[in-house]
């Protein structure tokens, strides 16, 4: 695949997405940084749900990251990739016990969730008298109570681990104790909010010490999970995040004794990465102007949830001679209506040959993207010395007829 400058405009150029190693691994620096400075004790986990290419987990465990897997499957595919299991975050309310005791028997970290994973506990103390067993426990809390003015993901909050306001927390870790060879070593405070305000994760951090000092807890790590923002001029970034939890944390935690763990996705690959399309035609259907694109809603969205798409356009030829457009409908290369990606308003007008290039969108969207008329594309990686690598071929009917059977 050629570089985006070169490449010549032709109806069959596939959009794709691409990876630029610079602005990655300014992210890496920042976050690796943060929490130097800050703590010192650390383990730096990626959450391999948010972007589970290939290329980019192996280039994070080479940077020293463990993978955090909630899946069997995401745990086959990191041992593959040459992940040790010792280097493996287990989190997710439904474990698989193989994975499960993979982990904990290899000294990964476990993070129970679902009520059954305290019999398991049980069952596994009672099977293994001799060795000892150390897992963290996620903790639901009421985010809503604390940080008042937070967007929550959910109006009605989290619904994953073990809630503390109404004992069940406390019945878990009481559960644990009357083991004899199982220690609470960790929490994980993992909560997603819209609005990832800094604040909020002051109040996760002021909540862990009060677990800690209210149940009597000699914490090997606080897991912080994910959920930051990055890559965006206007919004914190993980200097602001971990200069607030580590001081909160400072209160009571001994930064040698207890680690800090963190679970980034998205603040760590949006930056650098961006989805890259090409206009086809532009139709005048009634007054209404339409770019027909290559590329779709349904790569960038998939979950429906986002309403803007930070984007740039590069000109195949030069704008200025262009006539203003009071409206364009850039639209996606499914046949769905609902298939638009945004009004232009008062922009030049787009040409067939133009390329329109989303910004920060790699999270959550390289590898969630649905199978539906056109397969997953392509992802090329720009390195640091400028050179092109292609990490990921476009998708074709050969993988899509893979263990299909007529
Ligand atoms: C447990 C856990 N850790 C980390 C993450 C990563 O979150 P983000 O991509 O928002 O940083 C998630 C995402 O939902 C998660 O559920």
């Amino acid at each position: 695949m050629g570089s985006s400058q070169t490449q010549p405009f032709c109806s069959d150029t596939a959009p794709f997405f691409r990876i630029r190693e610079k602005d990655l691994l300014y992210d890496i620096d920042l976050l690796r940084d943060s929490l130097e400075k800050n703590w010192g004790n650390f383990c730096m986990g990626y959450s391999v749900k948010t972007n589970s290419l290939p290329w980019l987990l192996t280039y994070l465990k080479n940077e020293g990251f463990y993978a955090e897997v909630v899946s069997a499957t995401e745990f086959d595919l990191v041992r593959r990739l040459g992940f040790a299991p010792n280097h493996v975050i287990y989190n997710g309310p439904i474990k698989d016990r193989a994975v499960f005791e993979t982990v904990l028997f290899a000294g990964g970290y476990v993070n129970l969730d679902s009520t059954w994973e305290l019999a398991w506990m049980e069952e596994l103390s009672a099977l293994y008298p001799e060795r000892s067993f150390c897992v963290g426990l996620r903790v639901n809390c009421d985010i809503a109570a604390l940080c008042p003015e937070e967007v929550l993901a959910e109006e009605t909050g989290g619904r994953f681990g073990y809630c503390y306001e109404n004992g069940v927390l406390k019945a878990a870790i009481d559960r644990l104790h009357a083991l004899p060879n199982v220690a609470v070593g960790g929490l994980h405070l993992h909560s997603s909010t819209q609005s990832r305000t800094v604040n909020v994760y002051g109040a996760l951090a002021r909540i862990a010490v009060r677990i800690a000092q209210e149940y009597g807890l000699r914490l090997r790590y606080v897991d912080m999970g994910g959920g930051y923002f990055g890559g965006r001029e206007d919004k914190p970034d993980y200097r602001d995040y971990f200069q607030e939890i580590c001081k909160e944390l400072s209160v009571f935690f001994d930064r040698k004794k207890t680690a800090l763990i963190v679970e980034p996705g998205i603040s760590l690959i949006s930056r650098a990465a961006t989805f890259e399309t090409t206009v086809l035609d532009c139709k005048d259907i009634r007054g209404r102007k339409f770019v027909v694109t290559n590329g779709s809603r349904v790569n960038l969205n998939p979950l429906v949830t986002r309403h803007s798409y930070p984007f740039h356009v590069e000109y195949c030829s030069d704008p200025a001679e262009r006539p203003t457009e009071p409206s364009q409908w850039v639209c996606g290369a499914t046949c769905m209506e609902y298939d638009r990606l945004f009004e232009w308003k008062y922009a030049p007008a787009l040409f067939p040959g133009d390329r329109i290039i989303y910004d920060t969108a790699g999270g959550y969207t390289m590898c969630l993207n649905p199978l539906f008329i056109h397969y997953f594309p392509a992802v090329i990686i720009e390195r640091a010395d400028g050179s092109l690598f292609t990490a990921r071929d476009a998708w074709t009917n050969d993988e899509y007829l893979q263990k299909n059977h007529w």
